[in-house]
C-alpha cells in the first residue's frame, strides 16, 4: 500500500501537487487521470523517488521515503520494486539482451540469465523462441509485451506506468491494457497507471482523479460512470466529442 500525506511539489512559484492525500490500495490498479499538465507525472515521479517532495510523507509500506537518504532509498526499492513505463527496445540487441539487460550488465552470467529471463517471457506470454530474435522482427503487441518482461525481470512489486497507450494504435493500446490486468491478475502487483484513454476504466480496479494540484475524486473504476462528481463529469465531457458515449465503454 503507499499512502501519500500532504504532498506539496513547487517548482519555483509554481504549484504542481498542493497538500495531496491520497491512499493507493495493495494488489490492485489505481489509474490516475487528469488533463495534460496537472502533475500526473510529477506525482508519479515524487512517489519513485526522481522527484523529491517540497513537503509531505508518501509512505510506502510504512516507510516514509521522503525521509530517507539515497542509499535507503535504493533499499526500499530493491524490496519494493519499481518499474517505469514502456520504454523503447533497443534495436541491436536480441530479446534476450533487451529483458536480460539489467542482469547482464549487473555480472549475472548469460547462462543463469537465460531461465530467468524465459521465465518473465512466460509471464508476458511469450515463449522462448523469440529469445534470438531482434525488435523489429516482432509485432508492435509483442514488443510491448517484451518491453514488460523486462521491467518484470527484478520481481518488482509496485509497478508504474506513465501513459502506456499514448501514440499506440487501438489494437496495440488493447494489447497494452489486456497484459496489463492478465499481469495483475497473476502477480497481485500494486499498480499505478496514468491514462488519458477511457478504455482502460475497464481494465482497472480505482480511479483517482488530479486536478489543480488535489485529488479530487477517488472511487472504484466499475461505479465511475454513474458517479455525480462534477470532475469527473467534466474529465469525461472535455474527453469525448460530442454527446458522452457511455454504454459501449461500461
Ligand atoms: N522538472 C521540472 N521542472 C519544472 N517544472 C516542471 C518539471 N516537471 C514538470 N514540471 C511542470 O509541472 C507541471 C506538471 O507537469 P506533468 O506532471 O508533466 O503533467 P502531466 O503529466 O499531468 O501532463 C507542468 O506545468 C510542468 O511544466
Ligand atoms: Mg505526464
Amino acid at each position: 500500500m503507499i499512502k501519500i500525506e500532504h504532498l506539496t511539489k513547487n517548482f519555483n512559484k509554481q504549484v504542481v501537487t498542493n497538500d495531496l492525500n491520497l491512499e493507493i490500495p495493495g494488489g490492485k490498479i489505481t489509474c490516475i487521470i487528469g488533463r495534460s499538465g496537472e502533475g500526473k507525472s510529477v506525482l508519479l515521479k515524487q512517489i519513485i523517488g526522481l522527484i523529491k517532495p517540497t513537503s509531505g510523507h508518501i509512505y510506502i509500506d510504512g516507510i516514509d521515503i521522503t525521509q530517507l537518504s539515497s542509499t535507503e532509498h535504493e533499499k526500499v526499492y530493491e524490496k519494493c520494486g519499481y518499474v517505469f513505463q514502456f520504454a523503447a527496445l533497443l534495436d541491436s540487441l536480441t530479446i534476450f539482451e533487451n529483458v536480460g539487460i539489467s542482469l547482464l550488465e549487473n555480472g549475472v552470467p548469460e547462462n543463469k540469465a537465460r531461465p530467468i529471463v524465459i521465465k518473465k517471457l512466460t509471464e508476458v506470454n511469450l515463449t522462448e523462441d523469440i529469445l534470438d530474435k531482434y525488435p523489429s522482427e516482432l509485432s508492435g503487441g509483442m514488443r510491448k509485451r517484451v518491453g514488460l518482461a523486462r521491467t518484470l525481470i527484478r520481481d518488482p512489486k509496485i509497478i508504474l506506468y506513465d501513459e502506456p497507450t499514448t501514440g499506440l494504435d487501438p489494437i496495440t493500446s488493447r494489447v497494452v491494457h489486456e497484459l496489463m490486468a492478465s499481469m495483475q491478475e497473476r502477480l497481485k502487483l500494486t499498480s499505478i497507471v496514468i491514462s488519458h484513454d477511457l478504455e482502460i476504466f475497464k481494465y482497472v480496479d480505482y480511479i483517482a482523479l488530479l486536478h489543480e494540484g488535489k485529488i479530487r475524486y477517488f472511487g472504484e473504476a466499475k461505479t465511475i460512470w454513474e458517479s455525480d462528481n462534477p470532475y469527473i463529469y467534466q474529465f469525461i465531457r472535455g474527453l469525448s466529442e460530442g454527446p458522452i458515449q457511455t454504454e459501449s465503454l461500461k
